[in-house]
Formats: structure tokens, sequence, C-alpha cells
């Protein structure tokens, strides 16, 4: 363990309550860094502690920033970078810092970077020290060494100091300029081969960061990384922790997020993951803050990695956890040559992200007389640019880069077709996954409609108005309907003959919707799941549970929903939720009265909550939109805060059904006025399918800021409860068969839980087994609230999933 306060004056102060060896591996004691905890005595006492704490550390502060700013306005410019020493063995004390070894080879370094500065006047000057930080094992008779070196700068010079450290690079040795390797001066035995300086990045030099650690892990065995405090406590604020992953010469480290969970904005807490065992800008694989929606998976491109956290004053999220481990260098699945009529092949770790610097070249040949399709399922490949000179694919001598979606595909004029696969230095993404198969030039595409890029697109997608063969060209040369066909809302044309036939042939439904009775727009039995391309799933509840069980992967599709940020850990009998914990929870609030139902968010722009909430009664609106005021991002009621957002509601769409004696149909829709950002507080539920099941006995949550009692009143924390899904003729034989095939029943039937006035319109959640939320009903009513054998009655969702589709376009 080395801190990094070493020899470091931009350390603000040693936070007194740490304990200077703490470490957060393997078992990270978080109560130490826990910040502010929560003091319920003694209030003023604390205020003047704090007062006094917030004097004396603006104080600390302006002592530093002098320190920083000299007399003559010389500003601190911290460099860190990595030397690679050609003629020199990596030896193992060399993973530790206190060892002999490391302190000798570490003077040499620096000695040699001094030497180094001191050949340009832009920085001799200015050059205050260096610290070696670390070694890794560079292969065969190299070793890479990890510095940073301080300047002062004055504050003019600064560019031109930078320049002068990345000329150094370049003299030695870049990304850009490898090869031509360039000797400096010889110091003592040292032969450098390869240098790369940058400034770092400033917010891991900020002097509010309270605390800074390293760690060093030797990836061999495999284990796992938290941050401080995962998952019982949010991470520490203040602080620039690093761990530096050594896998055995000849491998790669391997690092795999399972949770990461970090405030929104990256400028305040953010990890990133270095190529390298310092944080060179060049060398960085990765940024991320939020609550990244792809899984996280990275490889190396040698035998290093370096994970960063910093975390600034305020707003702690859970944090994170990974998994590390080795694998071997050479990837299973780079390059080679593909024979076959058909194949697939895949970017190197995928669905890992690819390493960077890894470069593969397939060569495809199918039998004489065919054509080579290439089509991609995924793609993730560097940022989209026009000449994609970064990370690329490259087929046939066409360069893609960027994101694009599953109906990329490229076609060859011979047997025979050449991908490659580039990545550079640092940034990378998940890669691709691609079949390849042998065509007949003639008949490429049977009974389908052949796309100019050779892909086969669905006869019936032609002209329905989205670009179904991703070149678009399905969607040319359409003309208006003829005078004797059907419109559809997307676009296309059918025969008059098909509408209201119970067989959706617009695609979007629009030839069942308005039909006599709303005939199921699905040619499928109630209980399978209908994939876009009309095929039947047996497989219960296949929406959005990670595997594509649909060909056309239909059924992981808009799966963005129903997850959240935080470990899943008023209602009658409920506890108090966490922030964060139901970001799909709303608060219907009327204009000038406050809180009146709930809601559940479904995209940026709807929400759904019961019908029975937005009845007028006698003169009193509620069908009408501005009387009502949507809170979303919310848990304390009374407490709005930075990510509360209040929406006017442009549209109310109730159930044209709705049964005032019955409560059947009990479902609205409402539109906001605008679209709410998406983030951890406010995030969409899943919608199920008509087709998803809530076997009775499951579990389920209810969740609103209704009474906490029959006939009690509202609350401002959001409460949330454990129901179980009960079975509907159970439930109708204790609820006078009031139970319609609209509702659902769920509850507990020995009475103290349920969802109570108030919490109307409120979700009834239910968690995949994936952790994914679904969205199983709408709270309804109920016989008074958590009586015995009266369990609550929510709005069968599945039952309304069409019309949802219908009204909102969902
Ligand atoms: N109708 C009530 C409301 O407007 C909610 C009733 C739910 N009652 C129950 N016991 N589950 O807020």
């Amino acid at each position: 363990m080395d801190p990094l306060e070493t020899g470091q004056k931009f350390s603000l102060r040693q936070d007194q309550d740490l304990d200077p060896s703490l470490q957060f591996l393997p078992a990270p004691d978080a109560k130490k860094l826990e910040k502010r905890p929560v003091r319920h005595r003694k209030l003023w006492v604390a205020a003047g502690l704090v007062s006094a704490a917030a004097a004396l550390s603006l104080l600390t502060g302006m002592l530093v920033w002098r320190f920083h700013l000299h007399r003559d306005g010389a500003l601190k410019r911290i460099y860190v970078g990595s030397m690679s020493i050609a003629n020199q063995r990596f030896l193992p004390a060399y993973e530790d810092s206190g060892s002999d070894p490391f302190v000798k080879m570490a003077s040499l370094v620096s000695q040699q970077l001094k030497v180094m500065y001191e050949t340009k006047a832009a920085l001799g000057k200015y050059f205050q020290r260096s610290s070696v930080e670390a070694f890794s094992d560079g292969g065969g008779d190299s070793v890479t060494a990890y510095y940073r070196s301080e300047f002062s700068v004055p504050a003019p010079q600064q560019a031109s100091a930078d320049m002068a450290v990345q000329s150094l690079q370049t003299a030695a040795g870049s990304p850009q300029s490898r090869q031509g390797r360039v000797l400096l001066k010889p110091q003592r035995s040292l032969n450098v081969d390869a240098v790369v300086t940058r400034a770092i990045d400033p917010r891991m030099t900020s002097p509010s960061l309270l605390v800074k650690k390293s760690f060093n892990v030797h990836v061999r065995e495999g284990g796992v990384i938290r941050s401080p405090g995962f998952p019982d406590s949010s991470y520490p604020s203040s602080i620039f922790l690093q761990w530096r992953l050594r896998a055995d010469a000849g491998h790669r480290v391997r690092l795999d997020f399972q949770k990461l969970i970090l405030e929104d904005d990256c400028q305040h807490d953010f990890v990133r993951i270095y190529d390298s065992l310092a944080p060179i800008e060049e060398n960085t694989i990765a940024e991320h803050c939020g609550l990244p929606r792809r899984s996280l998976s990275f490889v190396s491109s040698g035998n290093v990695m370096l994970l960063t956290l910093v975390t600034n004053e305020e707003k702690n999220f859970p944090g994170f956890v990974a998994n590390f481990s080795q694998v071997s260098l050479a990837p299973p699945d780079c390059g080679g040559t593909l024979s076959g009529d058909v194949g697939v092949f895949s970017s190197p770790y995928f669905p890992s992200s690819y390493p960077p610097q890894a470069s593969c070249v397939w060569n495809i040949q199918v039998s004489k007389g065919k054509l080579v399709k290439v089509k991609f399922s995924k793609f993730y490949v560097g940022n989209d640019s026009s000449d994609c000179s970064r990370d690329y694919v490259e087929v046939n001598g066409r360069r893609l880069c960027g994101a694009k979606d599953g109906r990329t595909a490229v076609a060859s004029r011979s047997n025979r077709m050449t991908v490659k696969f580039n990545s550079d230095w640092s940034y990378v993404h998940q890669g691709f996954s691609a079949t390849f198969e042998a065509f007949i030039p003639s008949d490429s595409c049977p009974g389908k409609f052949r796309c100019t890029n050779g892909l086969c697109a669905d006869s019936r997608l032609r002209c329905d108005g989205v670009d179904d063969c991703g070149d678009a060209s399905d969607e040319e040369d359409c003309g208006a309907c003829s005078p004797n066909a059907f419109h559809c809302r997307n676009g296309h044309c059918v025969s008059r003959a098909t509408v209201c036939d119970g067989r959706d042939d617009c695609i979007d439904g629009s030839d069942e919707f308005k039909c006599e009775k709303s005939v199921a727009m699905t040619t499928c039995p109630d209980s399978s799941f209908r994939c876009r391309n009309g095929r039947c799933l047996d497989k219960v509840n296949p929406e959005c549970d990670g595997q594509e069980d649909c060909e056309d992967a239909s059924d992981e599709e808009a799966c963005e929903c129903g997850l959240r940020p935080y470990r899943s850990s008023r209602i009658v009998g409920g506890e108090a939720s966490q922030e964060g914990e139901w970001p799909w929870q709303v608060s219907l609030q009327l204009v000038g009265q406050g809180h009146a139902c709930g809601a559940s968010v479904l995209s940026s722009r709807w929400l759904l909550t019961a019908a029975h909430c937005v009845q007028d009664k006698g003169s009193v609106r509620h069908s009408r939109a501005d009387q009502w005021e949507a809170l979303l991002g919310q848990r304390v009621l009374s407490r709005t805060n930075e990510w509360t957002v209040r929406r006017k509601v442009m549209r109310i769409v109730a159930h044209r059904d709705f049964d005032r004696l019955t409560f059947d149909n009990d479902v609205a829709l409402m539109e906001l006025d605008s679209d709410v950002p998406l983030n951890q507080h406010i995030w969409p539920i899943c919608l199920p399918s008509p087709s998803h099941r809530f076997p009775a006995g499951q579990e389920a949550w209810i969740t609103g800021w209704g009474a906490g009692r029959e006939g009690g009143v509202a609350g401002s924390i959001l409460q949330k409860a454990q129901v179980r899904i009960i079975d509907s003729s159970l439930c109708n034989r204790v609820m006078n068969d009031e139970v319609t095939d609209g509702m659902m029943c769920a509850g507990v039937l020995k009475g103290g839980v349920d969802a109570c006035q108030g919490d109307s319109g409120g979700p009834l959640s239910v968690v995949n087994p994936s952790g994914r939320v679904f969205l199983a009903g709408v709270v309804s009513w109920g016989d008074g609230c958590a009586r015995r054998n009266k369990p609550g009655i929510y709005t069968r969702v599945t039952r309304y999933r069409g019309w949802i589709k219908e009204h909102s376009g969902l």
C-alpha cells in the first residue's frame, strides 16, 4: 500500500477519523468512512462543530491554495506517465514499494525523468519532483514504470509545458509514433523505450479530496472489488481510490462489474478504467457514472489495469461491485479462416468489451459460385466518426464504426470476404457479433423482400414507414395507399378485407384497433408470447429476461425499463422506502390541493394511473388535464429536491368503459406536457405483455403515499409493503364475486398489509428473476383497508396492454 499522499502537497489533510491502514479489500470497513453520520441529539453542538470544521477546512483550503499558487502565480501541474525500460527484467519485489529493488529502480527512473525534463526549456526550470508509484512486467526483458511528476508552472506557461511534456512522449515513442524507438540519453543503465506523460485528470487532484488510497491486487486467483460500504451503505465523499490490477505475464486483466450505481454527473463521481497502472488519459478504457445500461466488462491489452473511483463532497450512491480475473493473452475469437456456408464470429472477448490495441482479420470463404453476406446482430465499435479512424470493422475495404442496430449487413461480390477489426489505444466498447452465410446471387431472399444491402426483410414490412432493412431500401418507392386499401397508422397499406380479421396485418395493430370487440392483436393463444414476426412462444414470461427467444429478438426489445439503481431492498403495514428504490412511482397532485393519487412512469412522456382518480365528481373536474400535476423522482413528498421533476399533464385518456359501480376497467393514461429526464430517480417500469403470468403466491410490492390505516391520513415518506398475488377464484369467494377479469387481487389474507386511500393509481410491482420490475397491477379498490380476508384489488395490467399501446403507442 503506498498512499498517494507521499510527497504530495496537494492533499488537503489526513482525515482524523480515518484509520490510515484502512483497506477496502477484501472486507471494507465502511462505517469508518461513512460521511456525515446522522446524529439526532445535540444538534446544536453538532452544528457548532460543523461550522468550526467548515471554517477550518476553508482555512486549510486557502492554505492549500497558497501552496498551489506560488507568489509568482505559479500553479502546481501534475503529470502522470509510464516509461518502458528495455534492458531490465521484472522482479517480483517491484510490486512492493517498500522493497530495496523497488526503491533502487524508482530512483533510477526519477533521475532519468529529471534528465528528460531538463532537455526542454519549457519544463526544466519548473520541475519539482517525480515519484515512481508502480512497476509492471513489460514482457521479455522489460519493465514498465509508472510515475507522477510535479511541476510549478506559471499560469501563462501551462500550455507550453503541456506541449513540451507531450513532445517528450513523441520523441520517445507514443501511441502515434511507437515505431522509431528513440533512446534518450542513457542514465546509468536505463534503456528507455517508450514514454507517455500527460497532465492528470483535474478531478483527481481536487484539493477537496480527503482520502487518497491505492491498492495493489494480483488478479491470478480472481476475486471481488467493492467500493467502500457496498452494498450496505453509500460510498464516502471526497475520496480518490485506485486499484492497481496485475495479471501474470502473458495474461490480461479482466474486470466485470456486477453493479455500478454512482451519481449521475461524471464531473462529481465516476469510475475510470485505464489500460495502464497510471491514470494516463491516453490509456483510458472507459469512464462511467450514474447507472449504465450496458453490461460493463473490460479486458486489458496487457497484463495491467487501473481502476479508479473519485467522489466529490455530496450525494453519495451505492457504488460498485466488480469481479476480477486473468485471461490468456491470445483472445479465443480474434480472426482466422472461416469456411462452410454459414458461421458466426465476434470481436475479441464478446460480449465483454474488446481490449484496446486489438487487431483481428477473418478470411471468409464460401463455395464457389456463391456470395458472402455478413450480418451484424450487435455492433458497438468505437464512436461514430466519418473516417472511423479509431476503432472500426473493415469489410471489403469499407470501414464501419459507431453503434448500429441489428440490421447492418454487407454482401460481397465474390465467394470471399475479408473482415478486419481494429481497436486503438483508448476507449473500448462492447464490439460486435456477426454471422456470415453463403447465398446464390439470383435467389438471395426466397419469398422475401431483398434489401439493397443484401438483407432479406419480411415482405409485409415493405413500405410500413419503418426502416427494416437498415438502409431504408424497403421504404423506397412507396406511394400512397390505393383507394380500396386500408391506411395503417404506420403508413403501411393493407387490404380492407384484412381489417378486424383478428390478425395484425399492419404490424402496428392499427387494422385491429377500432373493431367492434377489440379482438386481441395476436394470433397466439393467451398464454403464449407473440414475437413481432408473429411467432408464438411457449416460454413463460420471455420478455426482457436477458435471453433472445424470438428470432427477431423482439422479446428483448425496449428492455431498459424496470431497473433501479438501488438494491431492492402510505401503505398499511409497510415501511419507508429508500431513495431511488421505486423510480417509477409518481405522485399525482391536484393543483392547489396536493397529493391525490399514485401513478407509474411508463416512459419519459406517459404515466399510467387509475381511471377512478380522474372522474369528475359534480363540479369537481378531475377529468381535466389542467387540474393535475405530476411529481416524479420524489420520495419525501414534503421535501422537493434537485431531482424532483414537476410536470403539467397535457392529456388524460381514461378507459372509456370504466364502470363507476364495479370499478371495472379502472385504468387511465396521462401524457405529460414535456419529456422528463430519465435517471436514477425517474425510470420506467416494464409493461407486461398480454401473456405475462403473475401466478398466485408470487411476491409483489405496493408503494404509495396513501393512508397508513383505514380512515387514516396520507403520509409524507413513500411507503412500501410486500404482498402476494392471490388466486382469482379464491379472491372472488372472499370478495363476493366482485372481481372481474380485468382485476387481480393481492395482499395478505390475514390482514394488516394493504394499499389504502391515496395509493390508488400507483403500481403493484413484481420483480422478475433477473431483477427487472414489471407493472402487474394498478391500485384500484378494496373493502376498507388491510382487513382480514379482504385483499386489495388491482387493475390487471396484462388485460390492458393492447389498450395502452393503442392510446400511447408504447
Ligand atoms: N380507492 C382508493 C384510492 O382512491 C385505493 C383503494 C385501495 N384499497 C385497498 N384496500 N387496497 O386511493
